[in-house]
């Protein structure tokens, strides 16, 4: 340390570190392709080609049709399930298995139905630091628990939890393992309006605080508006390619019910459902109209960023941001 200062010292003629460190990348999706053989088909290929990269701190949305294979990609990326071609490497190491580094949540909150909501954090918390006290384990467990608005709710156990009770155990369980990476397959979808509303804001507000790197899938548009830095368009299957990212141009402290209101918000909304709705099928027409893309380099779009260039219209406040802090 101090030898790097007097070095930094001796040597004027170094230019200054620049302040913004460069993004990080820290998975590298790399060319995958998932098929299955089945008996009467032959081979069905479920995508192929895929690549992409995300930076240490972003959150990722892939939206898609059912069945172009978002949670066989997700699957994957958690070392549940192998590519058939390409790689996927996560900081540095390709995935070879599942690791505590990425966690889960899944649709379902896939919860030990006889532990209490404490235990199951808990047991999560144990696996992942081996040389922790029980008391230690516990107090870093029930800290993850207040930090999704359960406390109080410790003792209980799956049963007596209502749907969003049981998704915020999984959240909590996911983060207390303070893993590098998390990944969630449609966490939201089963809970009613909402309940997912307040769950989004908490994810949103925990994943800000703590730069926690996200890949999520999701079927809503407006979910992965509020929540996603980029989103991956997924093209219908078999044989599902990434279209293209979408980078969201919406300031990144923003609130769900007023997003509706800033500039470029519809622009994106509607690039995304005109995927979802028409260009998911026919993107192959694109390319055989000539359109110029690569799977490996694919285009980055930023529908709206015009719109959010331009001020807000007289008479009318900017937003207020978000507070971010937690509660
Ligand atoms: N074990 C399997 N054998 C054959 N086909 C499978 C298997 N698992 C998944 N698939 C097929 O892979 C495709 C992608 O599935 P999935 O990743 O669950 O899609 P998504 O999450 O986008 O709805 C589906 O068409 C599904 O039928
Ligand atoms: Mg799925």
């Amino acid at each position: 340390m101090v030898g790097n200062i007097l070095r930094a010292a001796a040597a004027p003629s170094v230019p200054p570190a620049p302040a913004i460190e460069p993004a990080q990348r820290l998975i590298s999706i790399e060319g995958i392709a998932r098929r299955y053989r089945q008996k009467h088909t032959g081979e069905v290929t479920v995508f192929e080609d895929l690549w992409l990269g995300i930076d240490q701190g972003e959150f990722v949305c892939i939206i898609g049709h059912s069945g172009c294979g978002k949670t066989t990609v997700l699957n994957i990326l958690a070392g549940l399930d192998r590519p058939d071609e390409g790689v996927v490497i996560v900081d540095g190491r390709e995935v070879d298995g599942p690791s505590l580094d990425r966690a889960v949540i899944f649709q379902g909150h896939a919860l030990l139905p006889w532990l209490t909501v404490l235990g199951n954090v808990a047991y999560a918390v144990a696996a992942r630091n081996r040389s922790w006290s029980k008391a230690k384990v516990r107090e870093h467990a029930r800290r993850f628990i207040e930090l999704v608005g359960l406390s109080g709710a410790e003792r209980k156990r799956p049963a007596e939890l209502s749907g969003g009770m049981k998704q915020r155990v999984g959240i909590a369980r996911a983060l207390a393992i303070e893993p590098k990476t998390m990944l969630m397959d449609e966490p939201f979808s089963a809970l009613d309006a909402l309940t997912r509303g307040t769950l989004q804001d908490e994810v949103r507000r925990i994943c800000l605080t703590t730069d926690q790197t996200v890949m999520m899938i999701t079927h809503d548009v407006d979910e992965a508006i509020y929540l996603a830095d980029k989103i991956v368009l997924m093209t219908n299957g078999p044989g599902a390619r990434i279209a293209e990212v979408v980078r969201n141009t919406l300031p990144r402290e923003r609130d769900r019910n007023q997003m509706h209101r800033l500039p470029g918000y519809y622009a994106i909304r509607n690039h995304l459902m005109d995927f979802l709705v028409s260009r998911s099928a026919t993107f192959g027409d694109e390319l055989a109209a000539g359109r110029a893309w690569s799977a490996r380099s694919v285009p980055v779009v930023e529908p709206g960023r015009e719109d959010a260039a331009r001020q807000p219209p007289r008479g009318r406040q900017p937003l207020e941001p978000k507070q971010l802090a937690p509660r």
